[in-house]
């Protein structure tokens, strides 16, 4: 598996993979053409053999790298570890890793938690179904 930086002709997989995740952020593609022209954005791809696996975006605000939106092809097969182990290398100046995810997305907060993130924050009912955010860390 390779972790590589988004080009623009990855973006129809990439949305494709966005929604047939109804758990991720609910980027449009427009959204994704749109973050490639971001100078503070850290967009990356994961592919094998040609076929793109998944994606994360993040964005550059030092000390700290928000992961804005996380989501792959098929889950449980290491692609979403690499891609957030991307990220890390590509966070120099940035010491702390920082996203918010729904409280019931019970499969993202495991993953995240056996990432090594923490719960710093809670906000209560933030999301349009209800939900309350939780907030994480990572200290790299
Ligand atoms: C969250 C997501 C990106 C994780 O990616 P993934 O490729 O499935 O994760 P990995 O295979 O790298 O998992 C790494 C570890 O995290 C933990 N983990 C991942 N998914 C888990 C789950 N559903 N339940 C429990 N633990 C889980 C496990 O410890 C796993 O290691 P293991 O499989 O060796 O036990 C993926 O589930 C996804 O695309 N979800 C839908 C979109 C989404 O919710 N995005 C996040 C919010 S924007």
């Amino acid at each position: 598996m390779n972790v590589r930086r988004a080009r623009s002709a990855d973006l129809g997989g990439v949305a494709a993979i966005e929604a047939s995740q109804a758990a991720a952020a609910g980027w449009s593609l427009r959204q994704f053409e749109a973050e490639l022209e971001v100078e503070s954005s850290v967009f990356l791809v994961a592919e094998e053999a040609g076929r793109l696996l998944g994606f994360a975006v993040a964005r550059r605000h030092p000390p700290r790298l928000e992961l804005l939106d996380i989501a792959v092809s098929s889950t449980r097969r290491g692609v979403g570890r690499a891609l957030l182990e991307g990220l890390r290398a590509q966070a120099a100046g940035c010491a702390r890793l920082t996203l918010e995810v729904s409280e019931r997305n019970a499969s993202a907060l495991a993953f995240y938690r056996a990432c090594g993130f923490r719960v710093v924050g809670r906000r209560p009912k933030f999301y349009n179904d209800g939900a309350g955010a939780v907030l994480m860390d990572l200290f790299r």
